[in-house]
């Protein structure tokens, strides 16, 4: 029986190439960081299955190609996929949850302890030459202990965040349309509250939502106009979710203290007026980016889409009505 075809739209790690060979015959597509929609949808044709990453935009063009059983998503974000559009076609639409929310929660809390203590700065003074001596006032930042976290999104990766902050004797509020059961509350020590009540009493704000029509722009210049001047903002979730023009003139402002950043509206360009900004640091969406995670993230995507294509059930299956009605 011939394997069915699959197309691989940029590098994966092992041991997905690997387990992605043995199953499929795979076709890999030159190395471009955004393969424009038509080479997408040139490429879906005569294909069962697609290995995508964040960067491909996976429109009803491309999930309309004949034949396409399955599209894997090496990421927990699947806002570049037209969910509705592959239910429509009978495609199933894969991510890797479960995976990363560790990785990722340590990362938005090195963010955060990054910003609030102005490391980056720290670092490039030091390189600068202008480390004359211990003095006072030098670089002076915000404390972590004591202060109070406020989560926007209180999924895996929010909670996750949640019991780092309790560890650093933190006091921590959350934000999620879907409130938490009480006994998870009382065993992270978190309470809900409103979004605009957590934005004013929040010394840190960390954002842990999907991009969704609902949470694209969340944070603009309304939300920031109630934080804290001493406030820091960290976003690990996705660009869009904050009105970046607006950032970058409440920092400019010192209408908030800092941020720290990990992904930014239209990467991969930040916005100019951020990177002349010395109260924001900037990461090139890496907050996933541990050996051990993305490789794990590269097999999940790999076996979701062997089963999506060989007629079994992905285990991380993000339109599982494709497979009831198929029945
Ligand atoms: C990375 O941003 C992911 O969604 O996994």
């Amino acid at each position: 029986m011939s394997k069915p075809a699959v197309v691989v739209t940029h590098p994966v790690l092992e041991p997905a190439p690997a387990l992605l060979e043995d199953a499929c015959e795979v076709r890999q597509l030159p190395n471009v960081y955004k393969h424009p929609v038509e080479k997408l949808r040139q490429a879906a044709e005569g294909v069962q299955g697609m290995l995508t990453q964040l960067m491909d935009e996976i429109n009803e063009e491309v999930l309309s190609a004949p034949g396409l059983k399955c599209v894997s998503n090496v990421a927990v974000g699947f806002d570049n996929i037209d969910v509705a559009a592959a239910t429509k076609h009978g495609v199933l639409v894969t991510n890797t949850p479960g995976i990363l929310d560790d990785t990722t929660a340590d990362f938005a809390f090195t963010l955060l302890a990054a910003a609030a203590r102005r490391l980056v700065e720290a670092d490039k003074f030091i390189r600068g030459g202008d480390f004359k001596g211990w003095a006072i006032d030098m670089l002076l930042g915000h404390d972590i202990h004591g202060a109070t976290l406020g989560l926007v999104g209180f999924g895996r990766i929010g909670r996750g965040v949640a019991r780092r902050g309790r560890a650093f004797g933190m006091r921590v509020l959350y934000y999620d349309e879907f409130p938490a059961q009480p006994d998870v509350e009382r065993e992270l020590g978190v309470t809900r509250t409103e979004l605009d009540q957590l934005l004013e009493d929040s010394d840190f704000v960390s954002l842990h939502v999907p991009l969704t029509a609902t949470t694209r722009h969340l944070i603009g210049a309304p939300q920031l106009a109630r934080m804290k001047k001493t406030a820091v903002l960290v976003n690990t979730s996705r660009g869009p979710v904050v009105d970046e023009e607006a950032l970058a003139e409440a920092l400019a402002e010192g209408q908030i203290f800092a941020a720290g950043l990990d992904v930014f509206e239209r990467e991969p360009a930040v916005h100019p007026k951020l990177l002349k900004l010395d109260n924001v640091v900037l990461a090139p969406h890496i907050a996933s980016a541990s050996v051990r995670t993305r490789s794990q993230m590269c097999e999940v995507a790999a076996r979701n889409l062997i089963a999506g294509v060989s007629g079994g059930r992905p285990a991380n299956l993000v339109n599982p009505e494709v497979l009831d009605k198929r029945g």
